[in-house]
């Protein structure tokens, strides 16, 4: 097999590289040099270089190996991210004058050793990604790179938060955690790092993990047309390499390594309500009674800043908000959840409690004079608790009490990049990184990730067998673990409505599955057209939440005139009837780590279509849903059709995929399609998830020419019960060739909150009777309607009372046994 590299020129470049010149200038650019010694042993091998670099590349799984470099012996294995071990695997590891190979059942590793080059290939020798060569990795002073060849075509997705395209070649992007208010849509760093990328060149993909807390850099060929890169200021280089033939199985195995989310309590689902700030309680309960009042289902109040007590973190403004305890009860007994937003900043006042607190645990950030670092926020001048320590969490831990005691239920982690006003904090402010102490140089990228596990675990403490709530804006690889994450201060234009999609499916394939953005806009106020259109496309992201800011106009689903609010409660409805089919796609995001809002490059990889501009805001909500979103005020649309057949979620009518069509678009109807062969479950139209829905539950299964299955997930929806067997679980299958559907037998002991199945069958057509368990049944003409008609708006609105088409339904028993619809 032709080796990846030329050693022959290699070797020259690396004397130039490595070698002072005839005129005896220092090279200022270090390079990782010839191998020297190598050391096998096990499933790694460690090797050294005449340039005194320190090299370990490990498998970690068939399909992932990781490589770990520095100028020094390498130092303590210690991330916050990583969560995972590595699994025994069956690797072989030999070699020869010129190169040490690892392969194991998915995988072949090349390192070439003159210089130190790795080349990653498919067990029948194509090239998925290799060092480039007279590059390969370089020490500029402190400051780490790995450059990569670019290969031929090769596309760039991933990196959790970041603004552009979803193909990010030509492209460059720093993670450094920044408070980014009101960013423009081509802004960059924003507010949390995940240094995890996707690569997909001629039918294959890869995943690369850089594990590194510094700022770092990553170039997908951004003012070059040679390489993609990744480096970082200080630390290690130390990355995961992933390969799987499907994309999906790339976000399993990154998840792997860094965790995955729990299940979230089922209200954390429902719609949320949100403003910068409500206040004081007559004004919180006026919001609740009026989402009730006017049918709009709701779960979740949120409270901003301006509940404390000039905004001092564990305090309540005892005017605004006399008792807390009392409000929060009679909130839940309305049925809504409170979340209280919490900043890290901890006011400097001499006799505040939590300062004083603070103070005396020993637990904020120093100079390394061992004085307490102070900047301003909310509050003016305050300390930040150091969450890289186990005193600093401990001590937020015990704070968070305040609130269970208060009947909080959730925790809004805002501000946690560390913002300060002027936005320069000192790098000479020191972390103590769990015992490598170490500079804001390397802690502040985790700063979000930390506070958000201290607010976790402090729930999960003061709250015993209640599943957290956790927002966060700031985070790290990992923060899945813990919290969902928001895309912070967007706009309210039409451009961030989108981007904001951008964002969240960028997150999704980035391993955070529970992600949101603020409907409507943080910044400015949206048209009326963009709000309707806003909160249509927020059904369809995980966490839906409505907020703005503290200057503009108020932001609930009936501020937009009378259309607006009931558009609004359509598709709210709407989100509330989906919840079995979105609540058995976080169980598998809890299983898999795959996302609900799916880029068309998780499925449709290697489609080029589905990356173009005009198409690259399409997405998948769990794989039943195509969601088209488009700026307000067009009323017609460009649409691209991945292969396959695709239902209009409205009317049934079905189109072909692997095309592009012009679609009219209407205000008041978000496009939505539905893939052939999906398997939705739904339920009655409740208020707010305290509420039981009907006991039917309706099953709408699409006809197609592939097989498909759906995993239905139900548990109690709030405490850790199902992890003691607690849970119904049972795979729906529909397959075509058989001309059945199944119902597998339940596992788990929980009793459904369904008495009956109703399976809506779509695209049945000339299908009057079917097969239970081969006794034969009569189909029951139905129909399908999944939307109100908007009465004034829509012009057909008032001639067609129900709006919807005929499809045929069969209603059975919820048995636990297993049962077959024969078609
Ligand atoms: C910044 C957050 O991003 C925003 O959502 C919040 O309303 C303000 N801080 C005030 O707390």
């Amino acid at each position: 097999m032709k080796h990846p590299y030329k050693p022959l020129v290699a070797l020259l470049l690396l004397s130039v590289l490595s070698f002072p010149s005839s005129a005896q200038q220092a090279n200022p650019i270090k390079s990782v040099g010839k191998v020297n010694t190598v050391n096998i042993s096990g499933q790694k091998v460690n090797l050294t270089t005449d340039q005194n670099a320190f090299i370990e590349v490990s498998v970690y799984s068939p399909s992932v190996v990781r490589v770990r470099m520095d100028k020094q012996k390498l130092g303590d294995d210690f991330s916050y991210a990583v969560v995972g071990k590595p699994k025994q695997t069956k690797a072989n590891i030999t070699q020869n004058n010129n190169e040490v190979v690892i392969t194991t059942d998915s995988l072949v590793t090349r390192i070439n050793k003159n210089p130190f080059a790795v080349a990653f290939l498919t067990k029948d020798g194509k090239v998925i990604n290799k060092d480039e060569e007279g590059l390969t990795t370089s020490w500029i002073g402190e400051e780490v790179t790995t450059y990569k060849h670019m290969q031929e075509g090769e596309r760039f997705i991933g990196l959790g938060e970041k603004t552009g395209g979803l193909d990010r070649r030509g492209s460059g992007y720093t993670n450094w955690n920044t408070d980014a208010y009101g960013y423009s849509t081509g802004q960059d760093p924003l507010y949390t790092t995940i240094p995890f990328y996707v690569g997909v060149h001629s039918g294959l993909n890869y995943g690369i993990f850089f594990d590194n807390t510094y700022q770092s850099d990553f170039n997908f060929g951004a003012s070059n047309n040679r390489f993609s890169s990744f480096g970082a200021q200080g630390g290690e280089m130390d990355y995961y390499f992933i390969y799987h033939t499907k994309l999906s199985d790339i976000i399993t195995s990154y998840t792997d390594i860094t965790g995955r989310m729990d299940l979230p309590p089922l209200w954390s689902l429902g719609y949320q309500q949100n403003r910068y700030s409500y206040y004081p309680e007559t004004e919180v309960f006026r919001i609740a009674q009026t989402l009730r009042e006017k049918k709009i289902p709701a779960d979740g109040i949120t409270l901003d800043i301006h509940y404390m007590d000039a905004y001092k973190l564990f305090t309540w403004d005892k005017t605004r908000f006399p008792n807390p305890l009392q409000m929060n009860k009679k909130l839940e007994e309305m049925g809504f959840k409170t979340t209280v937003i919490v900043d890290p900043g901890i006011k400097v006042e001499p006799g505040y409690g939590a300062y004083e607190r603070g103070k005396k645990d020993d637990i904020f950030l120093k100079y390394p004079d061992g004085e307490y670092y102070t900047g301003q926020v909310w509050p003016g001048w305050t300390h930040f608790p150091d969450f890289t320590s186990d005193a600093g969490r401990d001590w937020w831990k015990k704070e968070i009490k305040f609130f269970a005691e208060t009947g909080v239920d959730g925790f809004w982690n805002d501000m946690n990049e560390i913002a300060t006003w002027g936005q320069k904090m000192p790098n000479n402010v020191l972390f103590q990184y769990d015992g490598h102490l170490t500079t804001h140089k390397e802690g502040r990228n985790v700063y979000g990730l930390e506070m958000a596990r201290a607010s976790y675990e402090g729930s999960r403490e003061h709250l015993p067998n209640q599943r957290p709530f956790l927002l966060s804006r700031a985070g790290y690889s990992g923060s899945q673990r813990y919290t969902a994450i928001w895309t912070g201060d967007n706009r309210s234009e039409d451009s961030h409505m989108l981007l904001g999609i951008r964002l969240l499916n960028s997150m999704g394939v980035s391993g955070i599955a529970f992600t949101g953005m603020d409907i409507g806009g943080f910044t400015g106020n949206p048209s009326i057209g963009l709000y309707a259109r806003w909160i249509q496309l927020g059904a369809f992201t995980p966490y839906f939440r409505n907020h703005t800011g503290v200057n503009s106009k108020s932001s609930e689903p009936w501020a937009y005139g009378e259309e607006v609010t009931e558009i609004a409660r359509n598709f709210i409805s709407l989100r509330y009837k989906l919840l079995p089919y979105i609540y058995s796609n976080f169980y598998e995001a809890a299983q898999t780590g795959h996302p609900l809002m799916r880029t068309l490059a998780i499925d449709y990889t290697h489609d080029p279509k589905i990356y173009s501009g005009e198409f690259d805001t399409e997405y998948q909500f769990g794989e039943a849903f195509l969601i088209m979103p488009f700026e307000s005020g067009k009323n017609y649309g460009k649409v691209y059709f991945p292969k396959g057949k695709w239902y209009n979620f409205y009317t049934g009518e079905v189109k072909q995929g692997n095309q592009e069509e012009i679609i009219g678009i209407q205000y008041n109807k978000l496009p939505v399609y539905v893939k052939e062969s999906s398997i939705i479950p739904m339920q009655s139209l409740i208020q707010s998830t305290s509420e039981k829905p009907t006991d039917t539950l309706t099953v709408h299964v699409y006809n197609g020419d592939v097989a498909n299955s759906f995993v239905y997930y139900e548990d109690d929806g709030k405490s850790y019960d199902y992890k003691k067997g607690e849970y119904f679980k049972r795979t729906i299958n529909f397959d075509p060739r058989k001309k059945t559907i199944t119902f597998d037998k339940v596992e788990g002991n929980y009793n459904s909150n369904f008495k009956n199945i109703k399976v809506m069958l779509h695209g049945f057509e000339g299908t009057t009777k079917v097969k239970v368990n081969n006794k034969s049944q009569n189909l029951t003409k139905d129909f399908a309607s999944f939307l109100d008609p908007i009465s004034r708006f829509d012009p057909q609105g008032s001639a067609n009372p129900k709006e919807g088409y005929e499809v045929q339904r069969i209603v059975l028993k919820n048995d636990k046994d297993k049962f077959t619809i024969s078609y």
